[in-house]
């Protein structure tokens, strides 16, 4: 089974994100692909309005990850953001660690994450982000970590 969310505009994918946070737990692993532009950080903005994270979200491309902190109720204390597209080996992506950054009270969002999937060692979600002409884009969000979550993933596709 997956799930699929329509985002016609920036704003619709920034909803999508923040609607997701609903679906997150605490040690969550989420890999976001789709190529330039498809709206992979504009989900994370969303993502954190939800988890209520209150800096602004940017691409972290340059620094890798960024930790934002949280307000919410969901028990999640810290939104790991990371990028790995201009990592040049999975060894790289090993030292970052992010199984263990999330230990505990947080979640990790990666941006081409599926370069990496082979690394975390654990059960992850996949979004994909589908660009069906300029504007429109198709959210589909499938992984072994997704099929524990059908009630909230059926919401989330419905909302
Ligand atoms: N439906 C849409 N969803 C997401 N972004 C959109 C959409 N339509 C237009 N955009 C624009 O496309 C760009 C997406 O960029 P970004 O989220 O940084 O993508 P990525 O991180 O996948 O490279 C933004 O400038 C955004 O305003
Ligand atoms: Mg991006």
């Amino acid at each position: 089974m997956i799930w699929r969310r329509e985002a016609r505009t920036a704003d619709d994918t920034i909803a999508a994100g923040e609607a997701f946070a609903k679906v997150l737990r605490s040690t969550d692993i989420v890999l976001l692909s789709g190529t330039l532009g498809a709206g992979k950080t504009t989900f994370v903005k969303g993502v954190a309005r939800g988890l209520g994270v209150r800096e602004r979200i940017t691409s972290p491309t340059f620094t890798m990850v960024r930790e934002h902190q949280c307000a919410n109720d969901l028990g999640i204390v810290t939104l790991h953001h990371c990028d790995v597209y201009r990592v040049g080996s999975l060894d790289e992506v090993v030292d970052l660690a992010l199984g263990e950054l999330v230990e505990e009270s947080g979640v990790a969002l990666i941006e081409w994450g599926e370069l990496a999937a082979t690394v975390f060692g654990r059960d992850v979600m996949t979004v994909d982000f589908v660009v069906d002409d300029e504007e429109k884009r198709t959210l589909i969000v499938d992984g072994e970590l997704a099929h524990g979550r059908t009630a909230l993933l059926d919401e989330w596709a419905a909302s």
